[in-house]
């Protein structure tokens, strides 16, 4: 069925752009400074802890005006309003988009088909609390009396990923008593090395699953209980040392966990927005239920911000709009997260979900094909590592790599004396936001006396565009705002490219075929002429090595 919506590339704010593009070029950043002293302070914003500077984009005021017309004629404030309204605006799956609820005080008011959810989300917290509070003074005990020394989350996807990266974020705030660690991988060797040095009697194992049907989950969850059954021989052990977290009651009894221990989330929360949920147990029983609040503080400082600032001083639109006019006007492909922290050093892998699971789409919200770039490829990995590795291609490769250089002024306290190495990584973040924007001319690099030959090689073109976010330190509530400014630049995208952010229909295909490939590696004899021919030799040969 086509739709009666202007196709986005068809709007005249789209044909602006493009035809602006086609006059701005590339203006060399250098000149937008010198003609504009002021450049750096005026293209900054401040959000809560967060200050964003973007002056070292290839825009202009006039790039900026336009960007703003597209996002007010596609209507981004309207469908921002209509999510925090409840709205079902993940429409290819009939459900709201209410990760915002997950992180609203107790009196707002939020409905979904006419219930307020604000109330299920607090008794949830509530309970939450109360249980890591229990693990974290030692009142819960495993089966043979011991208290909890290790919690292992068990999960995949947005139900591994957001924990992970917050527990290794905010590992100072941690209770260095009680470890996380976190097991994902359907490859055996994951649990394996998470539990080889673990005593069963002090460990408790978070199931953590949206549908409790994933089957990585459930396979890694099934050896957990066989290994701790094997090591306290008492299948009334599991009830001390298993709780999930899920949506799906039905299937958390099934699996044999009493459904007195089921922290429960609702079909509004995608699995890439949950880590606010109570898939964030494991990280609320390693920081303290106090400090997880201040973690969803953060998220909802930015949902209010998102939901009220103007728009020109609106930081996720912003974000969103710059995105946007690089993915679609400038044809970059990628988009480079660097965060000059080692406590960051699980944020791009979690953003990769967030923004790649949200916005990697091909037709819009009726089910036309589009016409025009989507969302970028995610990558990136903390400063300094990244400059010894792969930074030679973000200076002088072919490829325009936009990116977000994140950093904080105050090193943690705990680091003591090594905290003085803290100047030499700041000066790096900057250092490289200078070096990509301004580049060094082949006469700077020949006024250094440097051989004829080596000054193409030695030539830094620039004009690479950075945006940098500072803030003070990296608290729970700054990583909470750094997470939600991305949810909502990815919803901002989504939006423009007229997209359902809130989907993923592209990972079941990959599932079912696996789902039908096992028993084909493992009976006794395969038929394989249902197969094309590429899986089918490899399935042969896969046997044959497996001696089947
Ligand atoms: O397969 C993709 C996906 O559905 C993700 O969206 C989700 O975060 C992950 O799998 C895990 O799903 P669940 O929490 O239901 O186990």
């Amino acid at each position: 069925m086509m739709s009666d919506r202007v196709r986005v590339d068809q709007t005249e704010q789209w044909r602006a752009l493009r035809q602006h593009h086609r006059e701005l070029g590339e203006p060399p950043l250098r000149e937008l400074f010198a003609s504009d002293p002021d450049r750096g302070r005026r293209y900054a914003l401040e959000v809560g802890d967060l200050y964003i500077d973007y002056s070292r984009h290839l825009i202009t005021d006039e790039t900026l005006r336009l960007l703003h017309a597209l996002a007010e004629a596609r209507g981004v404030a309207e469908l921002r309003d209509a999510m925090f309204r409840g709205e079902k605006i993940n429409v290819t799956e009939g459900r709201a988009v209410l990760h915002l609820a997950l992180r609203s005080p107790r009196d707002t008011r939020i409905e979904v088909d006419g219930e307020n959810v604000v109330p299920a989300v607090h008794a949830v917290l509530d309970k939450m609390a109360a249980f890591a509070e229990r693990v974290r003074s030692g009142e819960w005990k495993g089966f043979t009396g011991k208290p909890i020394r290790t919690v292992v989350n068990i999960g995949i996807g947005g139900s591994d990923l957001g924990p992970k990266m917050a527990y290794e974020a905010l590992k100072p705030f941690t209770d260095r008593s009680i470890q996380a660690r976190f097991v994902s991988n359907v490859d055996g060797a994951d649990l394996h090395e998470n539990i080889r040095d673990l005593d069963p009697a002090e460990t408790l194992f978070i199931v953590s699953s949206k549908t409790f049907t994933t089957v990585e989950t459930i396979t890694n969850a099934t050896s957990a209980r066989r290994w701790l059954l094997s090591e306290l021989g008492d299948e009334s052990a599991v009830a001390h040392h298993f709780v999930a977290v899920s949506t799906n009651a039905e299937q958390v009894a099934k699996f044999g966990i009493d459904t007195a221990n089921m922290f429960e989330f609702w079909d509004w929360v995608g699995g890439r927005y949950s880590v606010d949920s109570a898939i964030g147990l494991s990280l609320m029983i390693a920081i303290g239920p106090e400090r997880f609040r201040e973690f969803l503080d953060g998220f909802h400082l930015i949902d209010e911000h998102f939901r009220t600032a103007p728009p020109e001083r609106n930081v996720p639109l912003l974000l969103g709009l710059l995105g946007i006019w690089y993915d679609d006007f400038h044809d970059a492909q990628t988009h480079a997260v660097l965060p000059y922290s080692h406590y960051l050093s699980r944020f791009t892998d979690y953003l990769q979900q967030l923004d790649m699971e949200s916005n990697g789409k091909s037709v819009t919200r009726e089910g036309e094909p589009v016409s025009w770039e989507t969302g970028p490829i995610v990558w990136g990995t903390p400063g300094t590592n990244g400059q010894h590795a792969y930074y030679q291609l973000l200076h002088q490769g072919t490829k325009l790599v936009p990116a977000d250089l994140i950093g904080f002024a105050r090193p943690v306290e705990e680091l003591g004396e090594l905290a003085d190495q803290h100047d030499l990584l700041i000066a790096n973040l900057f250092a490289q936001g200078q070096a990509l924007a301004f580049g060094k001319t082949a006469e700077e690099v020949a006024a250094e006396g440097i051989p004829a030959a080596q000054v193409p090689h030695r030539t830094f073109p620039g004009n690479r565009p950075t945006t940098t976010i500072l803030a003070d330190s990296l608290t729970p509530s700054v990583l909470g705002q750094l997470i939600a400014l991305y949810e909502q630049k990815v919803f901002v995208q989504g939006a423009i490219w007229d997209i359902n952010s809130y989907d993923q229909w592209g990972v079941e295909l990959g599932k079912a075929l696996a789902k039908r490939l096992e028993p084909q590696l493992t009976a006794a004899t395969a038929d394989t002429s249902d197969l094309d021919g590429s899986t089918a030799a490899l399935v042969e040969r896969y046997r044959a090595l497996r001696g089947r």
